[in-house]
């Protein structure tokens, strides 16, 4: 009697939390909250193999990151940019491309969690990706499911073929549907900043697009004919004013890293990690994990300056001045620190005379304050990494040209 009288009511109560589930359905345009307080890091396919992509690729990058020591470094994403999907079927699921990802996209994303990583995917609020492929409009609550069952930790969401959109509320329906999928996701909106997604999308994604597409070179543009992309230095460039709207859980996104591409210098790889790193960008490595040089790793792994991008402040930095071709950039760390980047933007060597008693700086919008007269700083190297004293005495250098001078001050 009392076993089945317990029985009743729990059916009851499981009866009435179902209903009130579905009775309670609200449709949510608010992204998931908690994720990506630090600037996502990890792998994207796109920079480096496009469209050249398949399962054995991606599990081998899985593996690299764990053994090459960026997973130790904070790299967690392995994420598979255009050109996975197959067809729809006929009741309009999503399949990968049969060839390409025989085993499925659950077996990969199980494979990838199995190696203390995660996965992300990508796909368009158009009706096509970038790259051909189906892209979500009118699917995109059976995607955001169809991502959930195969457990996909973070979605990139393009812009291409997306005529009579409007970004905005475009992309809150993707975020709606992922809510209302039920798995965390971070999303990464892709519209290359045309709308201005910083003024609307705090709290529809995690990370926004702030330009068009970078290219593997310095300071070139490449023209394609109907669109451009651009290289470092152009991109860098586009942050201006941005920074007021970075912060924990909703970050500038100036593309992904072409690091080891080939294309860069040693000095230049440098410098575009370093000035990802001051600005508070997601370091997605975009180049071939399984066949990269010591130094690309180095640059990659530099755990001083990945610290300085990951500080849990979130402050992006920003310009301070400008000397004969060499920017000053500086960015508030935790415990009152301070990162400080010179970068020279020129071809040529140039020297640079720090003398810190005449360094003053006030951050308006963090409201915090270097000042060295007042509070000697120790001064440390990220490059080097070499303790340099304090900030008491000048400082005498010479920077070849695309290289950086990077400096964490601490007190
Ligand atoms: C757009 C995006 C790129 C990449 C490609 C894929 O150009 O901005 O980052 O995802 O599409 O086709």
């Amino acid at each position: 009697m009392i076993k089945s009288l317990i029985a009743l009511t729990s059916l009851i109560i499981s009866s009435l939390s179902l209903f009130g589930q579905g009775n309670n359905y609200v449709q949510d345009y608010t992204k998931f909250q908690g994720l990506a307080l630090t600037p996502p890091m990890g792998w994207n396919s796109w920079n480096k193999f496009a469209c050249n992509i398949d399962e054995k690729l991606i599990r081998e990058m899985a593996d690299v990151m764990v053994s090459n020591g960026m997973k130790d470094a904070g790299y967690t994403y392995i994420n598979i940019d255009d050109c996975w999907h197959g067809d729809r079927d006929s009741l309009g699921f999503i399949h990968p491309d049969p060839e390409r990802f025989p085993s499925g996209m659950k077996a990969l994303a199980d494979y990838v969690h199995s190696k203390g990583l995660k996965i992300g995917i990508y796909s368009d609020a158009g009706s096509q990706t970038c790259g051909g492929r189906p892209g979500s409009r009118g699917y995109e609550f059976q995607d955001a499911m169809t991502y959930a069952e195969w457990g996909i930790d973070y979605l990139k969401y393009d812009w291409c073929n997306t005529e009579g959109l409007r970004a905005e509320g475009a992309y809150k329906t993707i975020t709606a549907a992922l809510k209302n999928a039920g798995r965390p996701i971070v999303l990464s909106i892709c519209e290359w900043g045309n709308d201005k997604p910083w003024e609307w999308a705090q709290n529809v994604g995690h990370l926004w697009r702030t330009t068009g597409d970078i290219y593997n070179c310095f300071d070139c543009i490449h023209d394609h004919g109907t669109w451009k992309s651009l290289g470092v230095m152009h991109i860098l460039d586009m942050q201006e004013g941005l920074r007021r709207y970075a912060g924990p859980g909703h970050w500038n996104d100036p593309d992904m890293l072409e690091v080891g591409n080939g294309e860069l210098s040693q000095e230049e790889d440098r410098a575009h990690f370093s000035m990802w790193a001051m600005i508070a960008a997601p370091l997605m490595s975009g180049n071939d994990l399984r066949n990269m040089n010591k130094n690309t790793l180095e640059v990659l792994t530099n755990r001083e300056v990945i610290a300085v991008n990951q500080d849990s402040l979130g402050i992006q930095g920003f310009k301070h001045e400008v000397n004969d071709s060499v920017e000053c950039w500086l960015k508030p760390l935790d415990d009152g620190a301070w990162a400080i980047c010179y970068l020279n933007r020129s071809s040529e060597v140039k020297d640079i005379s720090i003398n810190w008693q005449d360094f003053q700086v006030t951050d308006e919008f963090s409201n915090r304050h270097f000042n060295p007269i007042r509070t000697p700083y120790k001064i440390r190297d990220v490059w080097k990494k070499k303790d340099l004293g304090k900030t008491e005495r000048k400082m005498n250098y010479k920077l070849a040209g695309h290289d950086v001078l990077m400096f964490k001050l601490s007190i």
